[in-house]
């Protein structure tokens, strides 16, 4: 394995040099889902003493988060970090006692910080900024911006309200909406539900496509009212009763099925590969990968997570701790792909998803379609312009139409070098191809796989047998 210095072999300061791997072994434990870590630790700034989470990811995002929940004037200690996750032993006022940010409230690159503070923000009377990094500085907040000022918050941001930083002076008393969001967004969703909790009646939110449902999980978990109803074609209206107050609770967080993504294409790819993740999120807005997989030929096995099928009691979580989100031990195998085509309803469900997707259909036998794939153009990067440039250099054949990728499979990778734009999953997902590479590969800016998974080149070095 190359190093992030620059190592003694040659290889340029900022690459991470991957070599191909001969076999794939072992047993993984993934990061606390970062989605569910990043929820964990609002609604613990939002309840009034003391939350305690056990698991949560330890990336650079979910330490954003906890560096804003701080800045409100919560205590966020972290304890009983095992390495790969960590706790964290929240200490809050509760949502009226929280104190107005003295400086910006920084975001670094975590669209989720900044989307679902502003929603959070929208509620409190005070003023605040957020911002973020570069990365973040181009992505959309209008999609979040202008729900939350029909709720009668304000919000200015850069070049027409369109860019952060994003000012909102909040209301301890908002008007309730109802409200069809253009984009199926989990992030506008929560946006809106965090808001909903300080409106004076019921909010609405439809959505076309049914997204990640952790914040309605674990708001409910918390005592306030919300309810899912589906609409019978894939999509739901989520309402949410205002006034209702956010207790404090005890949490456990399953393994990040988004990180686990990685690790299941890796040994259905190889030629001789067995591997074990254990504890992953199988929540059904999150699992569409493992679903696609499936449907591609994946060999994946889903047993019962030791100790039950709900948040860990194997993970040793306390009473009260299981909010409802399944959990399982993914089992995946050496396995024979064929080509998918993937709906873009089933982009939205995997949209985390989408570029070690893409690996994978570059080893399926066949042609494969991901139509409705747009949005990727607005996540960490332009990721629908890195996936092609990255697995292309590594010799796959694919290409983007419109909105759709098609790619052409099996293609035999080479090894070479692949720019990960600074996009933590797409330097995981170049790092992945690179283990069935038939040459050397090295993935450009690796340190931004520390954004949701610190631990990935340790892990993808261990697991070669
Ligand atoms: C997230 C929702 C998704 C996803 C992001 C995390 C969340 O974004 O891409 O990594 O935690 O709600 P959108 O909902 O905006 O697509």
């Amino acid at each position: 394995m190359g190093t992030l210095a620059a190592p003694p072999g040659g290889a340029p300061a900022g690459v991470q040099v991957i070599e191909p791997a001969r076999r794939l072994r072992g047993q993984l434990d993934v990061p606390g889902d970062k989605s569910i870590s990043h929820r964990a630790l609002m609604l613990a700034l939002l309840a009034s003493g003391e939350s305690r989470i056990h698991g949560a990811g330890d990336g650079a995002d979910v330490r954003s988060t906890a560096g804003i929940v701080r800045a409100f004037g919560a205590s966020a200690e972290r304890v009983d970090d095992d390495g790969r996750t960590v706790g964290y032993r929240v200490v809050s006022p509760g949502v009226d006692g929280i104190r107005e940010p003295s400086g910006v409230l920084d975001c670094g690159n975590s669209g989720t910080s900044l989307r679902l503070f502003a929603g959070i923000l929208a509620g409190l009377p005070m003023t605040a900024v957020l911002d973020g990094d570069a990365s973040l500085r181009r992505r959309p907040v209008a999609r979040i911006i202008e729900p939350l000022r029909a709720m009668g918050a304000t919000l200015r941001a850069l070049d027409g309200d369109t860019l952060p930083p994003v000012t909102v002076t909040g209301h301890d008393r908002l008007r309730p909406i109802d409200w069809t969001s253009p984009v199926p967004s989990a992030q506008v969703k929560s946006a809106i539900l965090f808001a909903g909790l300080r409106a004076t009646g019921m909010t609405r939110v439809r959505e076309s496509v049914a997204t990640r449902d952790h914040s309605e999980r674990m708001l409910r978990a918390r005592g306030v009212s919300v309810r899912s109803l589906p609409d019978g074609e894939g999509g739901a209206v989520i309402e949410i009763e205002g006034g209702t107050t956010v207790q404090a609770m005890e949490e456990r967080i399953p393994g990040d099925p988004s990180a686990a993504a990685f690790w299941l294409v890796a040994a259905a790819i190889h030629p001789d590969a067995e591997l074990v993740i254990r504890n992953v999120g199988v929540n059904p807005t999150r699992r569409a990968v493992i679903d696609l997989l499936t449907r591609m030929g994946a060999r994946i096995e889903e047993r019962p997570a030791a100790g039950g099928a709900t948040g860990g009691a194997d993970r040793g979580a306390p009473r009260g701790a299981d909010v409802g989100e399944p959990v399982a031990d993914l089992i995946v195998r050496t396995s024979e792909l064929g080509a998918i085509d993937v709906s873009p309803a089933e982009v939205a469900a995997a949209i985390d998803e989408i570029p070690i997707l893409c690996l994978a259909a570059s080893q399926a036998r066949g042609r494969s379609t991901i139509r409705g794939a747009g949005e990727l153009r607005h996540k960490e990067s332009d990721r629908l312009t890195g996936i092609i440039a990255g697995l292309s250099a590594l010799g796959a054949k694919l290409e983007v139409d419109g909105d759709d990728i098609v790619v052409h499979g099996p293609t035999p990778l080479l090894g070479a070098p692949a720019d990960s734009l600074d996009d933590h999953r797409l330097a995981m997902t170049f790092a992945v191809a690179g283990l069935v590479a038939s040459g050397r590969t090295t993935v450009g800016r690796p340190s931004s796989a520390a954004i949701s998974y610190p631990g990935f080149f340790t892990d993808l070095e261990r697991i070669r047998a």
